[in-house]
């Protein structure tokens, strides 16, 4: 379903939710606002392919709409995984749901509506926390990525997807612009995207790359890598 939340002008707008009406709509908001949003998730899924683990624990952190497991799927062929998909928002697991009894109908797959940071989770081989980390607040980021890290299984990893800032103005101007035009051309209005922007003011709050590595760093890990960049995005690999 199409995206059309902010096309019509608002004397007032509302802090952004992740609520039914944009639940409805999420997958295209998704396709339309995240630059190389399906080649993130699919890179992701490659490197748990790759990593070759037996029968894997998978975490899936801030689902949405569960995405991120028809990708997996299909990157994982016949190898048995476990997978769970956590999010805070309800409708966003109905429909995560609702796609998976569709493409899976026989398969077990967890979905559970929780706070990511008061899961209790298993011994794990990967965590993906794609555009997530960035709506929790910045004070509390730190101890739910070291409780992460302990909770990973010796070579298992994670992966942090994030819209980032600058401190540089060169920098942060030219990539506002690009991001600006990213969107005209996935036929955004200037209108939705000036609207959006207000309602995510606040509630969305970015880091810097090199503060987003430092957070991993502080919380444990040592093998870190972005795989991917596109001007304030960015997708990193972090290994236990
Ligand atoms: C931009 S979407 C994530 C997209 C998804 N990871 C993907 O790649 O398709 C952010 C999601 O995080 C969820 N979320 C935000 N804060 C959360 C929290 N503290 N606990 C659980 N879910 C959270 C929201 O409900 C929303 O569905």
């Amino acid at each position: 379903m199409r995206d059309k939340i902010y096309q019509n002008p608002y004397k007032q707008i509302k802090p952004f939710s992740f609520s039914p009406i944009v639940a409805k709509v999420f997958d295209d908001m998704l396709n339309r606002s995240i630059p190389f949003y399906k080649e993130v998730l699919s890179l992701s899924a490659g490197f748990a392919k790759e990593a070759n683990y037996k029968n894997p624990v998978i975490y899936d952190l801030g689902c949405s709409t569960g995405n991120f497991l028809n990708v997996l799927k299909k990157s994982m062929g016949e190898s048995p995984f476990a997978y769970t998909g956590i999010d805070s928002s309800e409708p966003m697991i109905h429909k995560a749901q609702k796609k998976k009894r569709k493409l899976s109908p026989s398969q077990k797959y967890d979905f559970y509506v929780s706070d990511i940071l008061d899961f209790k989770y298993r011994a794990a081989n990967m965590f993906i926390i794609n555009y997530v980390l960035q709506f929790i607040e910045k004070d509390q980021r730190k101890i739910f990525l070291s409780n992460l890290y302990q909770t990973l299984k010796p070579k298992g990893f994670l992966i942090l997807s994030e819209k980032i800032t600058n401190t540089e103005p060169f920098f942060s101007n030219a990539y506002s612009k690009e991001y600006y035009n990213f969107k005209i051309k996935n036929n955004y209005s200037d209108i939705e995207i000036k609207q959006k922007d207000r309602a995510l003011k606040d509630f969305l709050q970015p880091l810097t790359v090199e503060e987003n590595i430092l957070l991993l760093e502080e919380s444990g890990f040592t093998k870190i890598s972005v795989f991917f960049k596109w001007c304030n995005f960015v997708s990193i690999l972090a290994v236990k």
